[in-house]
C-alpha cells in the first residue's frame, strides 16, 4: 500500500507540474483527491489494515494529500498572476497612434456679440460682473421700486420656485447687487451680461433669452453721460453710420426713463422690411437711476446720480446677423452655428 501511495503521489506532481492551465489542474485535483479520487480510494481500503499499520499509512495519505494541495495552490497563484500579466501587455496604449480628429466647433453669434458689448464697454473702463440666475424677489423687484402687487411686475412674468426665490427676469437685479456690493459706496461703471428668464415663448421670444444690464453711478453723472454712451456703444457695434432717437417712457427703476431706437442699419433708416418701414429699431431700455433705487442700494441721492440702461442680447444677434427666429438661437444646430464662422476670416 506504501507504494501505492508512493506511486500516486509521484505521479500527482509530475502531472501537475505538466499543467498548462487551470482546467486540467482542477481535473487533476478531482482525479487525486476527489470523493472517488485516487487517494480517497486508497483511504477506503485502509480498514483491511491492522490497527499498527493503520495510522502510519494515514499520516502518510495526509501528507501526499497536503502536498498535493499545495502544489494545487502553487499552480492557481501563478496562472493568476500569467493572466494579469498577458491583460496588462494585451491592453497597453500605443501612444505613437495617430489621434481621432474631432470636428472643429463654431461660436454661438450670442457669444459673439457678448464678446463685442464687454470688448467695448471695457474700453470705456467698465467692470464685467455676474450675477445669480436664480435671484429673489427682493432684488429682482423690490429694490428696484417695484414693490409687491406693482402693476409694471406684470410685463415680466417669470418662473417663480417659490415665493421668494424666481429664475431673473431682468439682468437690472445686479444693479442691486451692484450697490450693495459696493461696501465703500465709491462709484460704479459695470456692465452684466446674462441669461433672464420670462413666461413666452414665439418666434421673437424665447422663455430664456439674454440681456446686458449696465449701469453707472458717480457725483454729476447727466443724461448727457447715458446719450454719450450709447452713441459709442451703438456706432461700434452696429456701424459708424448709426444714430440713435431716445423715446420717452417708463420703467420703475428709472426717471425720467427712455426708450432707445436705433436707425436701421439695413436701409439707413429710409424704410424697409427690417423696421417695418419706420427707419427705426428699439434696441433698449435705459434712464437716470431713481433716487429710491439709489437711496435702497446705501447711495446719498443728494450726492450721487447714475444711469442705467438694459439691452436684449438675442435681438441684437438677430439684427446683426439677420436672423429670422430667435429659437434658432437655442437648437444648437451646428449647421446653423456653422454659418458665422466666415466672420473669423472676415
Ligand atoms: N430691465 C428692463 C427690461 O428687461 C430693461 C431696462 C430698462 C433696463 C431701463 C434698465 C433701464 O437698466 O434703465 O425690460
Amino acid at each position: 500500500m506504501k507504494e501505492k501511495i508512493q506511486e500516486i503521489a509521484k505521479r500527482a506532481e509530475e502531472e501537475l507540474e505538466k499543467a498548462k492551465d487551470q482546467k486540467i489542474v482542477n481535473d487533476l485535483k478531482v482525479q487525486f483527491l476527489g470523493k472517488k479520487g485516487e487517494l480517497t480510494s486508497v483511504l477506503r481500503g485502509m480498514k483491511e489494515l491492522s490497527s499498527e499499520e493503520r495510522p502510519i499509512i494515514g499520516e502518510m495519505v495526509n501528507k501526499v494529500r497536503d502536498r498535493i494541495e499545495k502544489i494545487i495552490s502553487e499552480k492557481e497563484e501563478q496562472f493568476k498572476k500569467e493572466n494579469i500579466e498577458r491583460k496588462l501587455k494585451e491592453e497597453t496604449i500605443d501612444i505613437t497612434l495617430p489621434g481621432t480628429k474631432l470636428k472643429k466647433g463654431s461660436k454661438h453669434p450670442l457669444n459673439r456679440v457678448i464678446e463685442e458689448i464687454e470688448d467695448i464697454f471695457v474700453g470705456m473702463g467698465y467692470d464685467v460682473v455676474e450675477g445669480p440666475e436664480l435671484e429673489t424677489d427682493e432684488y429682482c423687484f423690490e429694490r428696484l421700486n417695484l414693490p409687491k402687487g406693482h402693476p409694471a411686475r406684470d410685463m415680466q412674468d417669470s418662473f417663480y420656485v417659490s415665493d421668494e426665490y424666481l429664475l431673473r427676469a431682468q439682468t437690472s437685479a445686479m444693479q442691486a447687487r451692484a450697490m450693495e456690493r459696493n461696501i465703500e459706496k465709491t462709484p460704479i461703471r459695470i456692465i452684466c451680461p446674462g441669461k433672464t428668464y420670462r413666461r413666452e415663448d414665439d418666434a421673437t421670444h424665447s422663455h430664456q433669452f439674454n440681456q446686458v444690464e449696465g449701469l453707472v453711478i458717480d457725483e454729476g453723472i447727466t443724461l448727457a453721460d447715458l446719450k454719450g454712451t450709447l452713441e459709442v456703444f451703438v456706432k461700434k457695434m452696429l456701424g459708424e453710420k448709426s444714430k440713435i432717437r431716445f423715446r420717452p417712457s417708463y420703467f420703475p427703476f428709472t426717471e425720467p426713463s427712455y426708450e432707445v431706437d436705433v436707425s436701421c442699419f439695413k436701409c439707413g433708416g429710409t424704410g424697409c422690411n427690417l423696421c417695418k418701414q419706420t427707419g427705426w429699431i428699439e434696441i433698449l431700455g435705459s434712464g437716470m437711476v431713481h433716487p429710491n433705487v439709489l437711496k435702497m442700494g446705501g447711495y446719498d441721492p443728494e450726492k450721487y446720480t447714475g444711469f442705467a440702461f438694459g439691452t436684449g442680447l438675442d435681438r441684437l444677434a438677430m439684427f446683426k446677423y439677420g436672423i429670422t427666429d430667435m429659437r434658432y438661437l437655442y437648437k444648437n444646430d451646428i449647421r446653423f452655428l456653422s454659418q458665422f464662422d466666415k466672420l473669423d476670416r472676415e
